[in-house]
């Protein structure tokens, strides 16, 4: 009996292994532990500064004229390492909390009690105005999961529109790897659609309340401003903006770039190509959005399906002039580090991904320099400067994380369905820009649809419960295959038109 048996053993494994994969939402924030790796070389120093871009700033305003974009400028702080975070109001009387900003997840969810890694939280006793709903609630992240209760409450944003709103709250009352040491927000704000929302989608999430009760345009853009600076300084924060309502064009610099939302969920959008450097990886469009591409503040590297992962170590390797990088450099567990002054960025070619345009017969690219993805470490040691690698391999999916963003101001236009990229006026340095956007493109050499196929994360509930059912049903079949022979043999003269089926069988 041992193959079925481990058989049944392996199917087991897959089915909570295909469980924890696919139920999972891609929060995944560096920790800032990191191995040293010695690889030194001599390159004149090029400091990345950042340069807020004060000129030509206008008032704007959305077409109700009720929202004021710029008293919304520079209201988060943090940095892609850690997370960006805006400051909010909660409850009754008003308790203030930083709160994580994450596209990546649908769930308004703050701190309700303390943790070794937090400096306080939102204590429920003490509000006037919060409900339970007396349901609990759980998330489980890429990285880091928590548990707590549903409640309603009243929330303002200090640099937000201006309003009281009443929205649903998870209250956080256990977490595992969810807080992080040395992070400086208590709570997250899930900026996705309410598919995602847990335990469903009956949950309002925070901004379709904030759309709703405000009557503000179904519109938010983020600018990230952590572009080049280190991932683990503790000084200074780098910070942003998360404009409600609308886009600021203080915040952009040229046009901005729009591609369809292919389904409302997570920020899905699909990707038509890969260049690094000026050489196109030639996967089948399909390999990029395998199973979801989508965009998301709340991760921070790059994250690539591993085929495409793999093309692109092998391209930025043949494409740089450093060809003895020790493997821990890719997958992130080394860094490499050069003598101080020194730096790595023009030995590294420049990422572009393409992206399906409005128009689905064109395309747009939006390019990355090396300085977004060869990351300055700091504080590793005194002598070096070290650097770690912005994108990782992905089980599930591609994921347009901060690596990516911090070059551009993107703008989530839910009401036409449609995320725009432009290029960000503080992802410079040194008067240089460490982005660039181009089209339009012939979309005519890709496949026409490159996210069909591809296994959408519902399906793969429904999958993974019936090959739970399938294991089950396998399990009740050994087990009689185990006890009915035995049962035959203390009861020679007993066996049911049952057992005897199964004896028939085995022979
Ligand atoms: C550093 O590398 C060593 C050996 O490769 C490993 O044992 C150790 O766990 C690593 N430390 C971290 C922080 O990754
Ligand atoms: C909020 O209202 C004040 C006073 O009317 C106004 O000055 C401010 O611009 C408003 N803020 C926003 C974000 O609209
Ligand atoms: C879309 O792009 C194609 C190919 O570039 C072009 O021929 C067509 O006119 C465009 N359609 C619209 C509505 O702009």
């Amino acid at each position: 009996m041992a193959p079925p048996v481990s058989l049944w053993a392996f199917a087991l494994n897959l089915c909570i292994g295909v469980a924890h994969c696919y139920f999972s939402i891609p929060l995944k924030l560096y920790t800032g532990k990191f191995n040293l790796s010695a690889d030194v070389d001599l390159t004149p120093l090029r400091r990345v500064a950042l340069t807020a871009d004060a000129s030509g700033l206008s008032l704007a305003s959305d077409p109700t004229g009720t929202v004021n974009f710029l008293d919304m400028v520079n209201n988060l702080q943090g940095d892609s390492g850690r997370g960006y975070y805006i400051e909010m109001s909660i409850g009754t009387p008003g308790q203030k909390l930083n709160i994580l900003v994450d596209t990546g997840s649908s769930n308004f969810a703050v701190a309700a009690a303390p943790h070794p890694f937090i400096t306080h939280y939102f204590n429920t006793a003490l509000s006037s105005t919060y409900q339970s709903v007396g349901r609990s609630v759980a998330v489980r992240y890429t990285q880091g999961n928590w548990e707590g209760e549903l409640g309603l409450d009243l929330v303002s944003i200090p640099k937000g529109p201006n309003g009281t709103i009443i929205i649903n709250i998870a209250a956080i009352l256990s977490s595992e790897g969810f807080f992080l040491p040395g992070v400086n927000w208590q709570g997250i704000l899930g900026l996705a659609y309410p598919m995602l929302a847990r335990p469903d989608s009956s949950v309002d999430p925070f901004f379709n309340s904030l759309v709703q009760q405000l009557r503000i345009p179904d519109i938010f853009s983020l600018q990230m401003c952590g572009a080049g600076l280190s991932a683990s300084s503790t000084a200074d924060p780098a910070g942003g903006s998360l404009i409600m309502g609308g886009a600021e064009p203080a915040l952009y610099q040229g046009s901005v770039w729009y591609t369809p939302i292919i389904e409302e969920w997570y920020y899905q959008v699909e990707v038509l190509k890969l260049e690094v450097g000026d050489q196109n990886l030639n996967l089948d469009c399909r390999e990029y959005n395998m199973d979801k591409a989508i965009v998301d503040s709340g991760t921070t590297l790059l994250r690539l399906p591993v085929n495409v992962f793999n093309a692109v170590v092998e391209a930025i390797t043949r494409s740089s002039l450093i060809q003895e990088f020790s493997s821990g450099f890719w997958d992130g567990t080394k860094l490499a580090c050069w003598l101080k002054g020194e730096t790595p960025w023009r030995f590294f070619p420049k990422l572009s991904i393409y992206l399906r345009a409005t128009n689905t017969s064109q395309s747009f690219r939006i390019t990355i320099l090396p300085q977004l993805y060869i990351q300055p470490i700091m504080d590793v040691d005194g002598t070096l400067d070290c650097f770690r690698f912005g994108v990782s391999s992905s089980a599930n999916g591609l994921v347009i994380g901060a690596t990516v963003m911090e070059g551009f101001y993107v703008v989530f236009d839910r009401a036409q369905r449609r995320l725009g990229f432009a290029l960000s006026s503080c992802a410079v340095s040194d008067g240089v820009a460490l982005s660039e956007i181009a089209g339009p493109f012939s979309a005519a050499d890709v496949a026409s649809d490159c996210s069909r196929g591809a296994l959408k994360e519902p399906l793969m509930w429904v999958i993974s419960y019936a090959l739970m059912a399938v294991c089950a049903l396998v399990l009740v079949i050994l087990l009689l295959l185990l006890i009915l022979p035995c049962r035959r043999r203390d009861h020679s003269g007993e066996i049911t038109d049952e057992s005897s089926l199964v004896r028939h069988r085995i022979k």
